[in-house]
């Protein structure tokens, strides 16, 4: 059979390792996954060559999206972080179990990465803390972090966004996971306002809640548009991704499987 009649692969997470301090896979892990596959022939079109995770908890999200990558022959670059230590141990199980690979990153959003990595990233996907909760909650250590977004939900999302802008190369895409009180529309127009187009990949409501999943890309219109998406076309072009990547590797502050006793 080609491989495109294939079915579009996702991590099989049951089989995997599971931690008490490490968010399960839930309905929005689940519509994330699905938007990325009802993009995927667009995915496939746009060839990314470095695809990362903010915030990857379990690795079901980043492990089906290098599955699915990887099931039509493309070979990208894998890097997903998470605040919580645990989670990254968790993603090394489910990664390696799917016989897949990401560099596991224990840092803040992109702490660290944001000066290497800077125009580079072709995906991001974020599924983030975006529960409306006390604001001395965000940041709380183990699982709390998973959920708790401050005011509106808002708090974790509105620093992702313009780290995001920061990393997303010339042609790149931000997939990210928003509820109705996150008010999507207004992280729309914020977006708008650093020159991204947006739209809902996939609107889902569940029992608890109402979930958008929303793509976003730079969208060139303007003459001072055009000169800045010129400067990032130039900026890849003499970089060389993958030969710069692995020239980065070891300043990176890796998480390591061999870590994993620790926590
Ligand atoms: C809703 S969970 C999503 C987990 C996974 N991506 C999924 O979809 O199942 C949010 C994840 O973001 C992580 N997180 C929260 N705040 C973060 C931060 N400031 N930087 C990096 N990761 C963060 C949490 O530890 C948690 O694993």
């Amino acid at each position: 059979m080609a491989s495109s009649m294939l079915p579009p692969r996702t991590a099989q997470i049951r089989l995997v390792s599971s931690h008490k301090e490490v968010y399960e896979p839930d309905d929005d892990s689940f519509a994330l996954v699905d938007a990325l596959l009802a993009d995927r022939s667009n995915l496939l079109e746009h060839r990314p060559a470095l695809c990362m995770e903010i915030g990857c908890g379990s690795g079901y999200v980043i492990t089906s999206l290098a599955l699915m990558l990887e099931q039509e022959g493309l070979d990208a670059f894998y890097i997903a972080t998470d605040i919580n230590p645990y989670a990254l141990s968790v993603t090394h199980q489910t990664l390696e179990a799917h016989g897949v690979h990401a560099e596991l990153i224990n840092t803040n959003i992109a702490q660290g990465l944001e000066n290497r990595l800077s125009g580079l990233v072709d995906v991001i996907v974020v599924n983030p803390p975006y529960v409306p909760t006390p604001e001395d909650e965000v940041g709380a250590e183990g699982i709390t972090s998973s959920w708790a977004g401050g005011e509106n939900g808002r708090s974790v999302i509105d620093r992702i966004l313009p780290v995001a802008d920061h990393l997303l190369s010339e042609k790149g895409w931000l997939y990210l996971v928003t509820l109705t009180a996150n008010n999507p529309s207004e992280i729309c127009l914020l977006m708008r306002e650093k020159g991204y187009a947006s739209r809902i990949v996939i609107q889902r409501s569940t029992e608890e809640e109402s979930l958008h999943i929303i793509k976003f890309w730079r969208d060139f219109e303007t003459k001072e548009d055009e000169e800045k998406k010129k400067a990032m076309a130039d900026k890849s072009a003499s970089t060389g991704i993958m030969e710069y990547l692995l020239g980065q590797l070891p300043q990176l502050p890796f998480w390591r499987s061999s870590d994993s006793n620790n926590y």
